[in-house]
């Protein structure tokens, strides 16, 4: 695996490949790898030619500073899963590289709907900065492909909304979530989580299945409430447990039987925030 640093090196190595006519998947992180981001590389590793991940902690998505002191860094782990799991190109910019002109941006993104609810009613902002480095990564790499993980499901939907705009041939493979064997999501953010917690935190799997186990047709407000309940009854502070459409992220108060529904979670265990998304049908 090459490891570049700055925008020129990682697009004169890719020149080279388009001259061979390999096909660029391309799988963005923040770091602190996990097996989920590696089910990534390995999913583009079977689809396409030349596998390129970044690692760039980046500082205008994060609505709260602590928030970004906090993620942890593992650079030296992450570069040995990566090796291991066969990437060819890690891509690792500092803010300079990245930001030339500095952290703020004429760039708008107009996202509609999907930036007003969940995530991005609870961290404003979040979504312009997620879409502003995903914009600025692929205008780098140009690759065929973009991996992406179903855990950070109103993700995925903002970048497929964005790259419709402004990178209509890309095609947007969405993997499943990693779990561990407890069921709790794979998240770089569990690092930050005590052995203790990690255990309490199994809580939002084990709610989503309840949820997923009793949803009927009919009004869902007291299920979702049922399904808050049993979070804060186990010491979260819950900042969502929303059941919405699978397709536009309306958020659902009755359900036909028939509509494609999620669950989404949002919940704080001591300072660390965690999400995850169950599809219930
Ligand atoms: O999901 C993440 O790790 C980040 O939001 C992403 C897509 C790498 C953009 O910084």
């Amino acid at each position: 695996m090459i490891i570049v640093k700055k925008i020129t090196d990682v697009q004169q190595f890719l020149a080279k490949r388009n001259a061979k006519q390999k096909s660029t998947g391309f799988v963005p992180t923040m770091g602190a790898l996990h097996d989920g981001h590696i089910s990534l590389i390995k999913a583009a590793k079977k689809e396409t030619g030349v596998v390129v991940c970044s690692i760039f902690v980046n500082p205008t998505q994060f609505n709260d500073p602590k928030d970004f002191e906090k993620y942890p860094v593992t650079i030296e782990s992450d570069i040995y899963l990566l090796e291991k799991a066969g990437c060819d190109v890690l891509f690792l910019p500092a803010v300079a590289e990245m930001y030339p002109q500095g952290l703020q941006t004429s760039l708008h993104f107009e996202l509609g709907f999907i930036e007003t609810i969940l995530e991005g009613e609870f961290r404003p902002g979040h979504f312009q900065g997620v879409c502003q480095v995903v914009y600025r990564l692929l205008e780098i790499i140009t690759p065929d492909k973009l991996f992406l993980g179903q855990k950070d499901f109103q993700q995925c939907m903002v970048i497929r909304k964005m790259a419709a705009t402004f990178f209509p041939g890309l095609d947007i493979i969405i993997c499943p979530t990693q779990r561990e064997s407890s069921g709790l999501a794979m998240s770089s953010r569990n690092k930050r989580l005590s052995d203790a917690d990690k255990i309490t935190a199994t809580a939002i799997f084990e709610t989503m299945q309840y949820v997923k186990n009793n949803i009927q047709p009919g009004d869902l407000n007291l299920l979702q409430q049922k399904a808050v309940r049993q979070l804060t009854a186990k010491g979260f502070r819950v900042d969502y447990v929303t059941i919405a459409d699978v397709f536009t992220l309306r958020l659902q108060e009755s359900w036909d039987g028939e509509e494609q529904i999620v669950v989404l979670v949002a919940a704080f265990l001591n300072e660390v925030r965690l999400i995850d998304n169950l599809i219930l049908n």
